[in-house]
């Protein structure tokens, strides 16, 4: 099979792995959330008290991380823990550690061997700009803060996590600052990836607007 990958990148709560999962069974691509990659790593991070500015510390985490991916599961080191990577615990401090380089170096490792020679949608913050810059369709999903923190909000309350909208806005600014001006692979627009604004747009119509760019490329 040759591959063929859309990539999806943008700030937290912009909607992507909502999309992304659509999109994904429409068109029968394998889909990747590689910010649940560098939850799983937080997790481990938050658990163990790993001291981030401690070079050795972090080699150790990194050789002591073992992420599978099965279906929509998330294993670290065979536990599930797919629950556990979406609190706002870990929320409040994946971004740190998605800053790391060596995390990145491990991770976008990762993503390359397990989309390669695939049809694959991946989500994140880099995927248009480093992990695949030859991707044929590439997506930049944007929407305003106070809509992806209303969003997120209704997530958390979904699950029955407690949470209120200043604290979530508050997280959700925080997370972008720091994903986009950190040195390594900061959050941006890829030269050639066509951006959406999901704030006034429903699912469907953002759906639509990914397909008609997948279908320009396939036809
Ligand atoms: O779902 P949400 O939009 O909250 O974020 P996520 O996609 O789960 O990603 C969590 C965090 O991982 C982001 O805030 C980034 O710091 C980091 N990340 C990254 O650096 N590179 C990626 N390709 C994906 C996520």
């Amino acid at each position: 099979m040759e591959e063929f990958i859309v990539t999806v990148d943008g700030p937290a709560g912009s909607g992507k792995s909502t999309i992304a999962k659509i999109v994904a069974a429409k068109y029968g691509l394998t889909y990747l959330d590689t910010g649940a990659m560098y939850r799983m790593i937080a997790l481990y991070a938050l658990e163990n008290n790993v001291n981030l500015e401690d070079e050795k510390s972090v080699e150790a985490m990194l050789e002591n991380t073992k992420l599978d991916i099965v279906g929509n599961k998330f294993f670290l080191n065979g536990k599930d823990v797919s629950e556990e990577i979406r609190t706002p615990e870990v929320s409040g401090i994946v971004s740190p550690v998605a800053a790391i380089k060596a995390v990145r170096v491990k991770l976008v490792e990762l993503q390359r061997e397990i989309s390669k020679g695939k049809k694959t949608i991946l989500d994140g913050r880099d995927i248009g700009t480093v992990v695949f810059p030859n991707a044929q369709v590439k997506i930049f999903l944007v929407a305003s803060p106070e809509e992806r923190a209303r969003r997120r909000l209704n997530e958390y309350k979904e699950k029955g996590i407690e949470a209120d909208f200043e604290s979530v806005i508050t997280s959700i600014k925080e997370r972008d600052h720091i994903d986009s001006t950190r040195k390594e692979s900061p959050l941006m627009k890829a030269d050639d990836a066509v951006e959406i604004d999901s704030s006034v747009m429903t699912i469907e119509e953002v759906v639509q607007a990914i397909s008609e760019c997948i279908d320009r490329k396939v036809k």
